[in-house]
């Protein structure tokens, strides 16, 4: 009979457990509630939205604007040159000058900045990578040293004092004080991977300039040898 007590107690110990066991089971459906729960909050932060603009509004940086110049002054870039082709690796000297208008003596007071962009995927105010924004403002060359980009054009951009108005994209920012010299752009010029083929001819021999005028004229018959050919292929 002590057997049968030890069984009856054993069996309701299970039972306690088991029942134990469904009710955590029975606050599982609780999350579905929780889930109606969370979309009002979702929604309460969707409606937080319209909040944000007004706060975020007064807090773009409000630059000081500079004064609107009658008679601006200008960078021009003498270096890299139109059409001109630098290597991957290699040194490029970056030179500049001031239009007349400039006043040298003030401007630029800060620094020089020079950018450069492809030119040949759709130049954007904001596209413009740093070679090097704190350069002394009296400098008129930097000597960069070309970094691995894909073959292309480019174009290189100095802008002095900071203001670099057409990089902004806040258009009130484009007025600079007179006799400033305002942001310029270069010539469009190729950076390549391969050396320009023009670097090779003067170091491979005394009479190389002559031995290559020969052989552009020989090259010059030989084209024009095969187009008789050709014409005569043709009439044939
Ligand atoms: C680049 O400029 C430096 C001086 O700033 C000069 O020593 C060097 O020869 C120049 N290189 C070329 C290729 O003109």
């Amino acid at each position: 009979m002590s057997s049968l007590a030890l069984f009856l107690t054993l069996l309701l110990t299970f039972l306690l457990s088991a029942t134990a066991q469904e009710a955590p089971a029975n606050p599982a459906p609780a999350p579905s509630p929780v889930v109606p729960g969370g979309r009002p909050s979702a929604s309460a932060s969707a409606t937080a939205l319209p909040t944000r603009p007004p706060t975020a509004s007064p807090s773009p940086s409000v630059l000081p604007l500079p004064p609107c110049g009658a008679s601006q002054g200008a960078i021009f870039i003498t270096n890299p040159t139109r059409g001109s082709t630098t290597v991957v690796g290699s040194t490029l000297n970056i030179t500049w000058t001031y239009s007349d208008l400039t006043d040298k003596a003030r401007f630029p007071a800060k620094n020089i900045a020079l950018y450069y962009q492809r030119a040949d995927q759709g130049v954007t105010p904001t596209g413009w990578k740093p070679i090097i924004e704190d350069l002394n403002p009296k400098a008129t060359v930097y000597t960069w040293t070309v970094p691995n980009v894909q073959d292309g054009q480019f174009f290189i951009r100095i802008a002095a004092d900071g203001i670099d108005p057409q990089r902004s994209t806040n258009p009130d920012t484009r007025c600079v004080p007179d006799t400033f010299p305002g942001p310029s752009n270069s010539q469009q010029f190729l950076i390549t991977a391969l050396p320009p083929l023009q670097t090779f001819p003067d170091n491979l021999g005394p009479n190389s300039a002559a031995e290559k005028s020969t052989l552009v004229t020989s090259i010059t018959s030989v084209v024009a040898a095969v187009s008789a050919v050709e014409v005569l292929a043709y009439f044939i």
